[in-house]
């Protein structure tokens, strides 16, 4: 399957992008982790994508394009896969469109999930990220077993630079100015399901689950 995942920063699409991919075994490209990890390596893209992903805007389309080209035609994107951060802006969907095209293949589904803003501002507040792993928890609904400590490798968890009050609020502006046009342009081409991304996260892939079965 080809799936979409979208919705607004911290509604949960990273935690239930990798139940999917396990539950469905394609590939799941995140390009929010494919960024900070190229930070994280010091590498050419990621010197220059840094300042867009710490004030919380977006990387221009033009590199956006060359990554998710080059991503999704190697060979572990044919057994399909979940986008998870892309198609952001109305220029990546023609992007993502031109893509799919070459490979002579089509979108199944685009899931939308959506919580309220208050429970959005609160899951991102308490997230917290190993920099070793990558695992994801949250200081409340998802603690590590002994506290600041991964339970997977042991590293110290941080908080994403992106995490703090003030960036969330303008994160949450982008969204609406320029991600949810492309909302609309899904839901015209009569691809877009609503999930609603409320509850704990089993509930929700549970709804998801019933989604994919139906899609
Ligand atoms: P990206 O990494 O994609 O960030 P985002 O869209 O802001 O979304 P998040 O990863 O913050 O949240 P999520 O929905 O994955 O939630 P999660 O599952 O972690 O992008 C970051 C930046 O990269 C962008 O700002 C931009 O600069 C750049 N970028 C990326 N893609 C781009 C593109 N296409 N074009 C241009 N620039 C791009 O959950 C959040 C927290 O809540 C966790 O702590 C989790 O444990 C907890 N949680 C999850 N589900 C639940 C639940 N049901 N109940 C309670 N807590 C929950
Ligand atoms: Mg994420």
């Amino acid at each position: 399957m080809r799936i979409v995942l979208m919705g607004m920063p911290g509604v949960g699409k990273g935690t239930q992008a990798v139940r999917l991919r396990d539950a469905l075994q394609v590939l799941h490209v995140s390009t929010g982790d494919i960024l900070r990890e190229a930070i994280q390596a010091g590498s050419p893209l990621g010197k220059r994508v840094r300042e867009f992903l710490d004030s919380g805007s977006l990387v221009p389309d033009d590199l956006m394009a060359e990554l998710i080209t080059e991503r999704l035609s190697r060979s572990d994107a044919t057994r399909g896969f979940i986008l998870d951060g892309f198609p952001r802006t109305a220029e990546q969907v023609s992007i993502l469109d031109r893509v799919l095209e070459t490979l002579t293949v089509k979108l199944d589904v685009v899931f939308l999930l959506s919580a309220s803003e208050e429970e959005i501002v609160s899951r991102l507040s308490g997230r917290r990220i190993c920099p070793g792993c990558g695992e994801v928890y949250h200081v409340d609904n998802r603690p590590s077993g002994s506290a600041g400590v991964c339970d997977q490798c042991g590293s110290a968890l941080v908080q994403r630079p992106d995490d703090t009050r003030s960036v969330i609020l303008d994160r949450l502006k982008v969204y609406k100015n320029q991600t949810l046009p492309v909302v609309e342009a899904y839901r015209e081409r009569g691809l877009l399901q609503e999930i609603d991304g409320s509850g704990d996260p089993s509930t929700i892939f549970e709804r998801l689950r019933t989604a994919v079965g139906q899609s």
